[in-house]
């Protein structure tokens, strides 16, 4: 397996002219869920997600040589232009962890501003695409100073094996459309380390497919990622559902390929439901989803029926209700969602987002 462990990446500090390196990464939606984790970030079963669009994190990284002769990280951090400790907590502890990665890291004065397109309050969680912004700016900074990752797909791959440690679901932000993460038979590439492209081994349908988030809660605190994976440890239904998460990526894998709507919306729709149920009948255990967020479901199955239109749900670790469809009938399925379900939702809130490009550099 490749380690990314370099101790070769230490710089002649003298050299280095101060800089700064800025990515716009979008958050994903997994589909089939990663839930439950093993060692140093790696996962139980494999994943696959669609990568958003509009919810994303901006993330400048700047640097110059630093000043102090000690080792530590020496880190300024800013959140929406404000100072935030547990946030440049988070952050420093990471850069400290992949520092047998970048050895470079203990060598710069390091600023990193960050801040995300959508509310902090709307329940979407950020770890996806925020650590991932910070995993390519790494990477990127590494090129710059050293050279290295000529290479596209190199790039992107060691992008995605770093932002797997900062958050699991982030090795997935980096490509477009979709991505798969979890070693499997019928994926060539597949790994457990790093996420791979998808966009070439799926139907044109994808590349236009709408997931608006209906904001059934905007307060309700999902679990966090530490405790939910570690609900799986003894979990009594863990291998089964392990299992059956491989069992599904082989049929998802299929429909997707092809445009099976039908297919790749029941298992997305089983997925949801299934992560919610292994954190209902874990211990301890979480019901997360609210009354609206079955309302809603409820709605858009009977929409569903009536007219025959391929909209599909899933959901996070927390109450909010993906609506997914593709783009041609956006114009039909958007007055349903206006009409029938943002009225459920907190202060009528929702956002409206879709598969998109992937991260890209400002
Ligand atoms: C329910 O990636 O947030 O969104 O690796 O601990 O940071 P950590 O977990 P995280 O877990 C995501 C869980 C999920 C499903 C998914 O995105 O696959």
């Amino acid at each position: 397996m490749q380690d990314y462990k370099n101790p070769n990446l230490v710089l002649e500090t003298a050299q280095v002219e101060p800089g700064s390196i800025t990515w716009r990464s979008p958050s994903n939606l997994a589909i089939i869920k990663y839930w439950g984790k093993h060692g140093r970030q790696l996962p139980k079963n494999p994943s696959l997600s669609l990568t958003l669009s509009s919810s994303f994190t901006d993330t400048l990284l700047e640097y110059r040589p630093k000043e102090s002769g000690n080792r530590d990280i020496s880190l300024e951090f800013t959140f929406h232009g404000e100072p935030n400790e547990p946030f440049r907590d988070k952050v420093l502890k990471y850069l400290e962890n992949v520092t047998d990665m970048f050895p470079f890291l203990r060598q710069l004065d390091l600023t990193v501003r960050t801040g995300n397109s959508f509310p902090h309050s709307a329940g979407i969680a950020s770890s996806a695409s925020a650590m991932s912004a910070l995993a390519l700016c790494l990477c990127s900074l590494e090129h710059e100073l050293f050279g290295t990752l000529d290479d596209d797909a190199d790039f992107d791959r060691k992008a995605s094996f770093t932002a797997r440690l900062g958050s699991g679901s982030a090795c997935r932000s980096i490509f477009p459309v979709a991505a798969l993460w979890g070693q499997i038979g019928e994926a060539a590439g597949s790994s457990d380390y790093w996420a791979i492209p998808m966009a070439d081994h799926v139907h044109a349908v994808f590349k236009d497919f709408h997931d608006d988030i209906l904001i059934a809660s905007a307060e309700a605190k999902s679990v966090s990622s530490r405790a939910g994976h570690g609900l799986m440890d003894g979990h009594p239904f863990a291998d089964a559902r392990f299992a059956d998460a491989k069992r599904k990526m082989h049929f998802l894998l299929e429909a997707m390929r092809k445009g099976d709507l039908e297919t790749f919306g029941s298992i997305a729709e089983s997925e949801a439901l299934t992560l919610h149920a292994l954190m209902m009948s874990s211990t301890p255990s979480f019901t997360l989803l609210k009354p609206n967020t079955l309302e809603m479901m409820e709605r858009l199955r009977r929409y569903r029926e009536e007219t025959g239109h391929p909209v599909f749900f899933s959901l996070d670790a927390g109450p909010n209700l993906h609506v997914l469809y593709p783009g041609d009938i956006v114009h039909e399925v958007r007055p349903f969602i206006e009409e029938e379900l943002a009225p459920l939702c907190e202060d009528g809130k929702y956002l409206q987002d879709w598969a998109g490009e992937g991260p890209v550099q400002v």
